[in-house]
């Protein structure tokens, strides 16, 4: 069983990443979520958070609130993408599990202290700003990570939110170029693999199939998520981009990359946030991450729906 701390800014796709999470009970044990400003404002991420903690019948989930700003820059967000509330698509209630009282970065430094070294795993979903914060303020942490498993970043894809730049690096560049040079195991699902996890209607049709009311919000999240890009670019169906990460603990087995050197552009404007990823090995800069390229994406949607199934 493997301890996780989710990091997170829902996000429809980070709901279906937590969803990913707690339907897996026997392999994934949630130790807690930590929001982050983000897609949307710190107020609604973490709200949003617990909403989907209760949509998938966990309200003993403890959910924790971090940075309302990435550490050097202005917040830029992605209603544009998700919504003015970040979650729009289903009607989901107002939670009523409370939200802790411990902020989420002295959450973070604890967890990692008080449990064995190497046996917890941060599954990072958004902006780096509270595992940067953390790593800050107790850098020894970096060596008791097991592993962090982010969404982030994108080579031969170029970038989402600038040309060069995809959001949760872009939002804290900062904060990604001190995760970066962490020293800790780091696995990276850039755009390069998510672009190729699209919400297709057949898959989305797998949830409607499940008939249960954790299916039904699936699919009402993946049918406002995907139009944004079904609009902008024609695709069939949306990047399910955060579930990869989830879906990596899992099955890691379904992704396939290479470690290479990632280093984050915090200097030129045109380029801010752009990740500089030595996949030819051209630079003798240390390999301090794995980076995904390719995905099983059948494999990733059954494994999703499965769980998904579960709640
Ligand atoms: C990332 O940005 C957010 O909009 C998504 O939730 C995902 O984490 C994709 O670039
Ligand atoms: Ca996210």
């Amino acid at each position: 069983m493997r301890k996780i701390i989710i990091d997170t800014d829902p996000g429809q796709d980070d709901a279906l990443a937590i969803m990913l999470a707690l339907g897996s009970p026997d392999e994934l044990n949630v130790l807690g979520v930590t929001a982050v400003a983000g897609n949307v404002p710190l107020h609604l991420t973490e709200k949003n958070a617990r909403k989907i903690c209760e949509l998938s019948g966990r309200p003993e989930v403890k959910v924790f609130k971090g940075a309302d700003r990435p550490l050097m820059r202005p917040l830029v967000t992605a209603e544009h993408v998700h919504g003015k509330t970040g979650l729009d698509g289903p009607d989901l209630s107002e939670p009523t599990m409370p939200l802790q009282d411990e902020p989420a970065v002295d959450f973070i430094i604890r967890s990692l202290k008080e449990e064995a070294p190497n046996t917890v795993s941060l599954v990072v979903l958004g902006p780096l700003t509270n595992i940067a914060q953390a790593l800050i303020r107790a850098p020894e942490i970096a060596q008791r990570i097991e592993e962090i498993v982010l969404m982030g970043g994108g080579f031969f894809e170029g970038g989402n939110i600038t040309p060069a730049a995809e959001f949760n690096i872009y939002v804290d560049p900062h904060a990604a170029d001190i995760v970066f040079r962490c020293g800790a195991p780091i696995v990276v699902m850039p755009l390069d693999v998510t672009h190729k996890a699209l919400t297709t209607q057949s898959r989305i049709d797998a949830f409607r199939a499940l008939g249960t009311k954790a299916g039904d919000a699936a699919v009402a999240l993946l049918d406002f998520f995907e139009r944004f890009d079904e609009e902008k670019y024609g695709t069939d169906g949306g990047p399910l981009h955060d579930p990869c990460t989830v879906a990596y603990l899992l099955r890691p087995e379904l992704f396939g990359g290479r470690s290479c050197n990632v280093a984050v552009e915090l200097v030129s404007e045109l380029t801010l946030g752009m990740t500089v990823i030595d996949w030819w090995g051209v630079t003798d800069r240390p390999k301090n991450a794995t980076v995904m390229r390719d995905i099983d994406a059948d494999g990733f949607f059954a494994l999703l729906t499965e769980r998904v199934g579960r709640l």
